[in-house]
């Protein structure tokens, strides 16, 4: 039993077959390894304590061996025949910008043509700068805590409610000329439904300088509608009322959706409103520390969202925000 043990180690340890022929002959079931084993289990009880450790030894080495032998083999192709070079391969979404960015951008860069500056200030807002120097009575609706999310009372803070606090903060630490474009988030306690949410985007503009008219103001807003919706757009200021700005008007714009037939985006009027806009009133300029005799200037803010709904013919405003991907996927292919 000695001779053949050491025998058949020192085959094992010069094979240089396979590792099939390997098991075949040494490994497997059927192969010497288990045979001897068999045998060892037939031997005197004597016998079996000189033989147990000799055999499990070989035993080890003749799996080791066997590990050793595949690890080595080539990886086998399946089928073997050559993988097909021309098959297509499984497309990948390669992700997209947000429709919100989309128009959001396109804004800028039109603005951006007329010489305005972005800007920024903070989402989370002081009273002064979100309501004081904006000329907003403490009395204002618009401060009510039904509107606005405070984040504290004492002093009071607030997620800001429309980006018209870039328009204090730059007037504050700037001389005129000023001329800014402030793109930003802005958050109001409002029920969600399909034409409002509790967070959206605007743009807000802003020129302060020597001599600036509402006429001024009314040809930069036609010449956006005309960029941003197409050539036959027409715009209509209606009179209206923000404390921040006297003379004060609202804008709609023809539904490029319907034409003026009638459609739920323009709610079967023809037009839509998509900003709010004024002379900066006197006041807020005093409180910001910048001459009003010497000085006037307008403003304007949008909301991104209804621009990006009329844009893309998007129906509910929530699916803006839902970060579904079989909608998002739909503007891959839209640049930039
Ligand atoms: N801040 C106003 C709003 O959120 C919009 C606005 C901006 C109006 C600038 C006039 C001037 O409704």
């Amino acid at each position: 039993m000695k001779e053949k043990i050491d025998q058949i180690r020192a085959e094992i340890e010069g094979f240089s077959g396979s590792s099939e022929e390997f098991k075949q002959k040494y490994s497997g079931k059927k192969g010497i390894v288990q045979i001897m084993f068999d045998d060892f289990r037939n031997m005197p009880r004597e016998e079996k304590a000189a033989f147990g450790k000799v055999l499990n030894e070989l035993k080890n080495l003749a799996m080791e061996k066997q590990q050793a032998l595949q690890d080595a083999a080539p990886v086998k192709v399946k089928g073997n025949q050559p993988e097909d070079l021309s098959l297509p391969g499984n497309p990948h979404f390669k992700g997209s910008r947000h429709p919100v960015s989309l128009t959001l951008n396109r804004m800028l860069e039109i603005f951006g043509r007329l010489g305005f500056a972005i800007a920024e200030g903070p989402d989370i807002e002081d009273d002064w700068h979100n309501f004081g120097a904006l000329n907003i009575a403490e009395s204002h609706p618009a401060r009510d805590m039904q509107d606005t999310f405070y984040i504290s009372m004492d002093p009071a803070m607030v997620l800001r409610t429309h980006t018209s606090n870039v328009q204090s903060r730059v007037m504050e630490t700037s001389k005129p000329p000023i001329r800014i474009l402030a793109p930003g988030r802005c958050y109001r306690n409002e029920a969600v439904s399909s034409r409002s949410h509790v967070f959206f985007h605007q743009v807000e503009g802003l020129y302060v300088d020597e001599n600036v008219s509402f006429p001024d103001l009314k040809q930069v807003l036609f010449y956006f509608a005309q960029q941003m919706f197409g050539e036959g757009t027409k715009i209509k200021l209606r009179p209206s009322y923000f404390p921040f700005t006297e003379i004060s008007a609202e804008v709609d714009v023809s539904c490029n959706i319907c034409h003026g037939k009638g459609c739920n985006v323009c709610k079967y009027s023809g037009w839509v409103e998509i900003l709010g806009c004024g002379m900066v009133d006197p006041a807020v300029l005093e409180n910001c520390g910048i001459d009003p005799k010497k000085y006037s200037g307008y403003a304007f803010g949008m909301g991104v969202e209804r621009i990006a709904m009329m844009n893309y013919g998007i129906p509910d405003l929530r699916i803006l925000s839902q970060n579904d991907v079989r909608f998002l996927e739909q503007f891959e292919m839209i640049q930039p």
